[in-house]
C-alpha cells in the first residue's frame, strides 16, 4: 500500500480532521514561503518589518517595504491544489477545520468553511487611532501608509511578532486539535508557536499526525507519525482521488 493510499485510508475512517496549513501550501499561488531559499525573510529582516515595534515605530517604511508587495502577491493569488483539496474533503462529507498561519484568505476562497486564521488576515485593515475596520479591497493603497477617513493610520489585521494570538482563536484551535482523530500539517516548518504545539495537542489526545511537506520540519519522527514528502499541489490530487476510491469502497462495504 502506498503512502498515499495509507493516508487516504485514515482520511476516510477519519471522524474528524484537523489541518494545520503554513506559507507552503500558498506557494504554489504564487506566495513566497518565510524561511528558506527565496522566503521572505530571505529579504526583509523580520525584526525590522515584522514586530509590532517595528510597525509602530515606522508604519510609512513597514507599508512600503513590505506589506506594499505583500498586499499585491496575495491580491494576485488563487487557490492552489492544496486548498482546493482540503475543501474538496469537506465536499466528500469529511468534517474538517483547517488550523492556518496563512493571512491570505486562499483556504475560504477555496471553500472551506471552517477556517481559523491564527495569525491574523490581509483581507482587514484597522485604523490605529478609531479602530475602523475596512476592506484591504477596497482601501486606495496608492498612497502609504494607507490612511482612515479620520486619519489615523492603517494597520493590517495580521498578528506580528511581538502580539498575542486572539484568545478565541486559539481557544478554537486548541480544541480542533484535541478534538480530531486525524490532523494534515501541510506546508509548515512548525517553527512558530502557539501554531506548532497544534499538532502535539492532536498527538497527546491520540490523533495521527501526517505531514505534508517537500523537507522534514522540527515536527518529523518526534510528534508526526509519518511524511509525505512533496508539494502540496502534487500531493493533493492523487490523495483526493484515493479517498474518493476509499469512500466508494467503504460505501459498497468493501
Ligand atoms: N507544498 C508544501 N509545503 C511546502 C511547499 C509546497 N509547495 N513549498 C514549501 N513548503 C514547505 C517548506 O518546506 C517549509 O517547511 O512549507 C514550509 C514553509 O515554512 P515557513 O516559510 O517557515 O512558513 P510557516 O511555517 O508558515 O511560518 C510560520 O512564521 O514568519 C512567521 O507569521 C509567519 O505564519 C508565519 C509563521
Amino acid at each position: 500500500m502506498t503512502r498515499i493510499d495509507r493516508l487516504a485510508r485514515r482520511i476516510a475512517r477519519a471522524g474528524r480532521i484537523a489541518v494545520l496549513t503554513g506559507a507552503g501550501v500558498s506557494v504554489e499561488s504564487g506566495i513566497p514561503p518565510f524561511r528558506g531559499r527565496g522566503g521572505l525573510w530571505e529579504r526583509f529582516d523580520p525584526m525590522e518589518y515584522a514586530t509590532i515595534g517595528a510597525f509602530l515605530n515606522d508604519p510609512g517604511k513597514v507599508w512600503r517595504v513590505m506589506l506594499g508587495e505583500l498586499n499585491g502577491l496575495i491580491m494576485r493569488a488563487r487557490p492552489g491544489a492544496g486548498h482546493i483539496g482540503l475543501a474538496k474533503l469537506e465536499a466528500l462529507g469529511k468534517s474538517v477545520t483547517v488550523i492556518t498561519q496563512n493571512v491570505d484568505g486562499l483556504h475560504q476562497q477555496a471553500g472551506s468553511s471552517a477556517v481559523i486564521e491564527l495569525h491574523g488576515t490581509f483581507a482587514r485593515l484597522r485604523c490605529l487611532n478609531c479602530g475602523a475596520v475596512s476592506a484591504t479591497a477596497a482601501t486606495d493603497l496608492g498612497i502609504l501608509p494607507p490612511r482612515c477617513p479620520c486619519g489615523g493610520i492603517l494597520r493590517p489585521a495580521c498578528i506580528f511578532f511581538g502580539e498575542e494570538i486572539l484568545p478565541s482563536d486559539l481557544l478554537r484551535s486548541r480544541q480542533a486539535s484535541a478534538g480530531c482523530d486525524l490532523m494534515l500539517v501541510i506546508g509548515t516548518s512548525a517553527n512558530v508557536h502557539p501554531a506548532a504545539l497544534m499538532p502535539l495537542v492532536a498527538k497527546q489526545a491520540g490523533a495521527a499526525v501526517v505531514e505534508i511537506n517537500p523537507e522534514p520540519t522540527a515536527l518529523t519522527g518526534r510528534i508526526s507519525d509519518e511524511l509525505l514528502c512533496g508539494k502540496a499541489g502534487e500531493v493533493m490530487p492523487p490523495l483526493l482521488a484515493a479517498v474518493q476510491a476509499t469512500l466508494t469502497d467503504f460505501g459498497r462495504g468493501a
